[in-house]
């Protein structure tokens, strides 16, 4: 491309497909990587650190201040690039994946850095626990994953106009048709749902849960139907139920089949290995389950308690509340409440907790919900974040109001994706 020189300090917006050759700093938040031309910031996909590519510009941010890109042709390879598992994961392809271009480790280092960088930039955080950040901060694998394959229990597939299923591009509404996605389980594919088309509709998701039960849901309803699909396969209004079984934490568990539930199918259990490792729940402590669900965290620590503990869960939805009723009912400890957190704890339903977990939507928690949690006093709060961004600006309240961070885990629990989830402890100030 030329660079004539232009309007504003940094000279000519470069347009949509113009090229460039580009050598990329480092990855940032958002499942790309980060370059400069001119001066102006990059954000180019399908490339990773260190690598020297030759990119076409595919947006502009507002007023040209960035520029969005795609890797066309990579001239120095990172020795951690590998070919993708998947034809579809290319510069213009699939927008489901980010990183399958880059070995699962090195998709690991990438996640951490970003959790590191939104703690940092967003939470203030330098030291854990006396420990420098770059150092205190890893991306584990879900324990059994070596592939970052075959993991997908629930999907949502986009519909061409001529009723054919796939996945949205990157920033874009346009359908590339995948036939076999190879992050979808055995028995996500083994629905059918790809095989045939679906005239009329718009989406449909497929779930598939651990205790054996397949749904699919279809929108708009009206373009629903049975044909093709295995006679045990669940319909959404047209035949079966309207949830699916779990099993996790020895239980198992009722789940809406439009309704929330870890994707990857060791998700759960490993995130509530690591709530219990550092809440480490006490018999007789009272436990504050926010964000609850179907009561996966409730129902798995409550047996830590005993007896004479206690447990509130508290949730938004109320298809979510009516199964955790049910998969909780055999621990009377546990008291489910239906309704917004943040009006929940301002009502002054409880004055007093041991121990809380935090597992917020991506938009996280914010100030008005923690700021009600810290006049709990708690002795400790396990925050579990699929959101990096969201978790730096929570920290950085409670860091704020004199907590301390103690710990953060993150696990890959999104492989081949730019999502990571976390765990982190938070401790009252000393
Ligand atoms: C990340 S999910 C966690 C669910 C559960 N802890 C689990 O692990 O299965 C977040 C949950 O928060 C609920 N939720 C979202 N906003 C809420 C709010 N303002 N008040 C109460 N619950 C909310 C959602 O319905 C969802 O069930």
């Amino acid at each position: 491309m030329t660079d004539a020189p232009g309007a504003g300090p940094l000279g000519r917006v470069p347009s949509v497909g113009d090229r460039m050759r580009l050598t990329i700093e480092r990855a940032a938040h958002g499942g790309h990587c980060v370059g400069r031309h001119d001066g102006r910031v990059v954000f180019v996909r399908h490339a990773l650190p260190g690598e020297t590519v030759d990119v076409v510009v595919t947006g502009q941010g507002a007023k040209g201040r960035y520029l969005r890109a795609d890797v066309e042709a990579v001239v120095e390879p990172s020795p951690d690039r590998v070919e993708p598992a998947c034809a579809h994961a290319r510069p213009g392809g699939c927008g489901g994946c980010d990183w399958q271009h880059a070995a699962l480790p090195a998709q690991r280092a990438i996640k951490a850095g970003i959790l590191r960088e939104q703690l940092h930039r967003l939470g203030g955080v330098d030291v854990i626990d006396g420990v420098p950040l770059d150092r205190a901060v890893d991306v584990e694998a879900v324990p059994g994953d070596v592939a970052g394959l075959s993991w997908r229990t629930r999907v949502r597939y986009a519909v061409t106009p001529d009723g054919r299923t796939g996945f949205r591009r990157h920033r874009s509404h346009a359908v590339e048709v995948v036939e076999r996605c190879p992050l979808v389980t055995d028995a996500v594919d083994g629905v059918g749902v790809t095989r045939t088309t679906w005239p009329g509709a718009e989406e449909i998701e497929v779930v598939a849960g651990s205790g054996g039960d397949r749904a699919v849901l279809v929108e708009p309803a009206t373009a629903a139907r049975t044909t093709g699909l295995d006679p045990d396969v669940a319909v959404r209004g047209l035949r079966g139920r309207t949830w699916v079984r779990e099993v996790a934490g020895g239980r198992e568990w009722r789940v809406q089949s439009a309704g929330f539930w870890q994707v990857h199918p060791g998700a759960a259990d490993t995130l509530v290995t690591a709530v219990r490792e550092v809440l480490a729940p006490r018999p007789g402590e009272h436990l504050l389950d926010l964000y609850a669900g179907v009561g996966l965290f409730a129902g798995c620590l409550a047996a830590g308690l005993g007896p004479e503990g206690r447990v509130d869960a508290v949730e938004a939805s109320v298809g979510a509340c009516r199964d955790a009723r049910r998969n909780l009912h055999d621990l009377p400890q546990v008291r489910i409440h239906q309704g917004d957190v943040a009006a929940w704890l301002a009502s002054g339903a409880i004055d007093t907790v041991d121990v809380v977990v935090l597992d917020p939507p991506r938009s996280g928690a914010g100030a008005a919900v923690l700021d009600r949690v810290l006049d709990l006093a708690p002795r400790a709060i396990a925050y579990v974040a699929c959101d990096p961004a969201a978790l730096g600006r929570d920290v950085g309240f409670l860091r704020a109001a004199g907590w301390r961070l103690a710990s953060v885990r993150g696990f890959d629990l999104f492989p081949m994706t730019q999502h990571v989830e976390a765990v982190a402890l938070v401790l009252p100030p000393a």
